[in-house]
Formats: C-alpha cells, structure tokens, sequence
C-alpha cells in the first residue's frame, strides 16, 4: 500500500511535482522518508522540485530530522548574503527582507564556489496575502538566455564585490559569524575569496565565480549565478543615487557585480536576464504543512511579496564544492 500518490502540481508545468499524502488525517513526513527516497531520486533529477503535501509535520525539530534523513548533514548559512536567522541547528528563517519585497528568483548561494545541492522549505504559516515561494528550472533559463549573454557569462564568469557593514549592509562580524580578522582571512582563504582589510577595520571581499554550471549528476547546464541581484541595477533608482552619493566610489558599494575579468556588466544585460527569470517563473500557494524540496541547481527559488505572518523556514545540506 503505498502512503502518497505523485502528480504535477499545476497542470502543464514539470516542476514543481506534488507528492500528496493519500491519508487524510496526515501521516507524519517522517514516517514516510523510506518510501518517499525512491520517489526523490527518481523525480527529483527530473523535476528539479518537489512538494510534500498533506502529511503531519510537527514543527521544526521534525522538519530539521526529515531534511537530514535524506543523508547528508545540513549546512550553516555562511557566507551569507541575507539577514535571517537560525530557528533551530542547520534551519534558519528564510530571507527577512520587507514583506512588501520582490526577492528575485536564484538558486541559493550561486554567489559562492561551494552551494548547498539540495534546500528545503517548510512552510509554518502562509501569508494571508501573497508569500508565494516562486521556483523556476535553471536548465530552461539557461536555454533561453540570448545567447551572446549566455556566452559572456560562460566565458567570463561573475565577480561579486561586497563591501560590510557601515550601517548600510550586514556587518561582516555577522557574515561571517566571528568576531576574529584572522578567521575570517582563514575562511576565506578556504573558500576561494579575496579579502582586503580597509580602514577602520571594515572589510571588501571579491569573489570570481561561475556564471553557469554543468549539474553533477545530470550532466545539464543550468544558468548559476547572482549578478542579477548583486549587481548595482538591482537598487532602485534613489536608493542607487543615495547610495553612490554616500560611498562616492561603485568600488565601495556594498555589493555589486562585475564580469570575473572585472569588466562592467551592462545594466540592459541584467535587465534582459531578469525578464528570462520573469517568463519562468512558476507561483504555486502554500497550504500549511507543506515541504518543498528543491534540487538548488536545478531549481531557482523566490519570495513573493506578502501581507499578514508567513513562517516558511529553510534547511540546506550537501556542498558542492568546484574548487579545492
Ligand atoms: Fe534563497
């Protein structure tokens, strides 16, 4: 007897795909983990997304146990680019930005060499209005990027420049949950960034990483990469003019985007990248109780604007590290 039945979520789209509970009072998620593997390995290269509906999960704790069961410890949010923070080890909040903020689609830390494979979300409460977790397949983004973006970003990567603190961008202390210069030049050292000590103890690191990537089990190419949100467009246009008038400098902007070669991207560039992110982006509402599984290279996620309390928590696991 099998516990769930699978079909697509919304009809027409491959992703993402729903596993639905066939009990009504909600058998416990965890309970079902040595079912549901075969159904993950078996869809989830395929659909890149899955979500878990209609079984009982009992808050957190429970959460944390379902993602780890999948084998793989779950991963710190380090190096974070995001304020949140941590509910319980290895679950964090997911991203708080205002609620009446677009976050837009990528694929969770695509601005470092080393991302988690595999993120979940469990949704606590959904919004009254909105909250929707937009996802979207990077194999089809990729794909339909013009090509002479594709072939830039291919052939150059992207540089992130970030620049900490000053009241204006979380500190690096926080970043990189240390108080020690000397950590967070070991950190660094180990992952493959740049880090330069400023006056005043304030710190800039640069990055060159990948603009796309080949999945390691599926041989596909997905489009990988944050210079869409990184970059200096992404501000609206006061808070950008604000911004450059504060730092004087694009080299001292909190964050920004550059090609790897440290050459200026275009702002119609992103513009055009934001608008193929746009077309393939898929919003499903959250029921509560829900999980969403999400293969991190295959699928990019978002945040929809929202209105009332959303609780959707997030956990991380399996690095995939490119460089050594
Ligand atoms: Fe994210």
């Amino acid at each position: 007897m099998s516990a769930f039945s699978t079909r697509p979520l919304l009809e027409g789209k491959q992703l993402p795909l729903l596993v639905q509970a066939d009990d009504a009072a909600g058998t416990p998620l965890g309970d079902v983990v040595p079912m549901l593997r075969d159904t993950v390995d078996r869809h989830l290269p395929d659909c890149g997304a899955l979500v878990f509906r209609g079984f009982s999960v009992n808050g957190p704790d429970a959460f944390r146990t379902f993602a780890t069961d999948f084998g793989h410890p779950l991963l710190n949010y380090e190096f974070g680019s995001t304020p949140r923070s941590k509910v319980t080890a290895g679950v964090y909040t997911s991203t708080e930005y205002p609620a009446h903020q677009h976050i837009l689609l990528h694929n969770e830390q695509a601005y470092t060499r080393d991302w988690p494979m595999k993120i979940w979300f469990y949704c606590m409460q959904p919004a009254q209005e909105g909250g929707e977790t937009p996802i979207a397949d990077s194999r089809v983004i990729y794909r339909d990027m013009p090509q002479p973006i594709r072939d830039r970003f291919v052939e150059k990567g992207v540089m992130y420049v970030r620049n900490y603190g000053k009241g204006i961008d979380v500190p690096w202390q926080q970043v990189f949950g240390t108080e020690s210069k000397s950590d967070v030049e070991a950190y660094c050292a180990r992952h493959g960034i740049d880090c330069e000590w400023k006056e005043d103890d304030e710190l800039r690191t640069r990055q060159v990483c990948q603009g796309v990537a080949c999945h390691p089990i599926t041989g596909e190419w997905v489009w990988f990469n944050q210079a869409h949100l990184f970059h200096v467009s992404c501000l609206e246009p006061e808070v950008r003019e604000s911004l450059l008038e504060i730092v004087e400098d694009e080299a001292e902007l909190p964050r920004n985007a550059l090609y790897g070669d440290g050459s200026p991207i275009d702002d119609d560039t992103l513009e055009t990248v934001r608008s193929v992110l746009e077309t393939h982006k898929i919003v499903f509402p959250w029921q509560v109780g829900d999980v969403a599984m999400l293969d991190n290279m295959l699928a990019a996620h978002g945040r929809a604007p929202f209105k009332g309390g959303r609780k959707v928590i997030v956990a991380m696991a399996e690095p995939n590290r490119t460089f050594e």
